[in-house]
């Protein structure tokens, strides 16, 4: 077990630590490569601690960085169609940036991923009051989430497959949620080209619980543009609508004949700025998908797609709904990776979780874990190319 201390494994031989793949070169032939797992210092948080990266690469040469702070999945490296490899998600160089305020780049959000109506809800007849950190309401965990937190960390490999658990625990009223909570979330870069994401917890007082994946991908490569020419499938044929705030009214509206249906591949700049309320809301799509689901445990839900690279990615997951958030609020204040200013709608996100504002509607599946229940999640990133 490592805790926060430089550490490196070698998988089925060799490899050097702190290393990481040369840049922008097409990868070397599959067998040259050796699945590793690596440590390295990634800068001293301010006012903190020294932070380690944690570098996970495959027997294909995708590479996958992440570090303790926030659980923030920081680059994923992946080859387009002629085999140029890219770092798809948007952040930054070096900790400096991630300790800045952001909108959650790379970050795990908790215990609450997305909104809770003003801040409040009531659980067991007793009410509770959050911190308000978006309008009058509570927005991804509220002031500081576990996306500001250290996390602990431990680097494992399993037949190839290698990854980083992350733990933490948080106290009761933190944020003013209820409860001592444990959590945990697991990262696996597998030998098929797949980031998978397990997140567990356990609460000793009922609570409200939502973790989930905030990196904005960028298919064509971060700081390349928008990503409106990206095509999307959702496998949806509800959504839950919103208000001026984006919180749920509480209502299922069916995608049917609005630019909201996504169950065919759509460019995502089709429909984004077309005449309806619903996106007037988000400034764009801003919304939760509800999958349609045949059956519980793992089950498809997104499939993302850039013509140019052909890189694709698809997403499963056991929750009941996803959030596409279209990159809406960036604005080019943020100065990213190499520089890179991240302009409205350079990343997307892909977000899976129980429905926004769940604590409040009782129609929306519920969000409480109770002392005694495991919390249990998953989902997996899967990234491909088509020719
Ligand atoms: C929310 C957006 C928000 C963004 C960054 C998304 O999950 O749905 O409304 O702006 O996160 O905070």
């Amino acid at each position: 077990m490592v805790r926060y201390a430089l550490a490196c494994i070698a998988l089925a031989g060799a490899a050097a630590c702190g290393g990481s793949n040369a840049a922008d070169k097409p990868a070397p032939p599959p067998s040259a490569k050796k699945a590793s797992a690596t440590s390295a210092p990634f800068g001293d948080l301010p006012n903190g601690p020294a932070l380690t990266v944690y570098t996970l690469t495959n027997a294909n040469g995708v590479e996958v960085r992440t570090i303790p702070y926030g659980a923030i999945v920081v680059s994923v490296r992946v080859p387009d169609k002629n085999g140029k490899f890219d770092d798809v998600l948007l952040g930054f160089d070096r900790i400096d940036g991630y300790a800045a305020s952001h909108p959650y780049f790379g970050a795990v959000v908790c215990r609450y991923g997305n909104r809770i109506a003003k801040a409040s809800f009531t659980l067991d007849g007793q009410q509770y009051a959050l911190a308000a950190n978006n309008g009058p309401n509570s927005l991804h965990g509220g002031v500081k989430g576990f996306d500001k937190k250290v996390w602990e960390a431990e680097l494992f490999d399993r037949d190839g497959n290698v990854g980083v658990i992350y733990t933490i625990t948080s106290p009761d009223g933190d944020e003013g949620y209820p409860g001592n909570l444990k959590a945990q979330v697991t990262y696996t870069l597998t030998t098929s080209n797949e980031l998978t994401v397990e997140y567990e917890g356990s609460t000793d007082k009922a609570t409200p619980i939502n973790l989930t994946q905030h990196s904005y991908f960028n298919l064509a490569g971060e700081g390349r543009g928008d990503v409106l020419n990206h095509r999307l499938t959702i496998d949806a044929s509800r959504y839950t609508p919103v208000d001026a705030t984006l919180i749920p009214t509480g209502d299922y509206a069916a995608v049917e004949n609005t630019p909201f249906d996504f169950r065919r591949p759509m460019a995502i700049g089709a429909r984004i700025d077309a005449d309806d309320e619903q996106l007037r809301h988000g400034g764009g799509y801003d919304h939760n998908w509800v999958l349609d689901r045949d059956r519980d445990g793992l089950v498809h839900a997104a499939r993302l797609e850039e013509p140019t690279s052909g890189r694709m990615l698809d997403v499963s997951t056991t929750e009941p709904g996803i959030q596409f958030y279209a990159g809406n609020f960036l604005d080019g204040t943020i100065k990213g990776k190499s520089g890179h200013v991240y302009a409205r709608r350079s990343g997307l996100c892909l977000e899976t979780q129980h429905f926004p504002d769940s604590p409040n509607h009782s129609g929306f599946p519920s969000t409480i874990l109770r002392p005694g229940e495991q919390y249990r999640s998953k989902t997996v990133f899967a990234f491909g190319v088509s020719k």
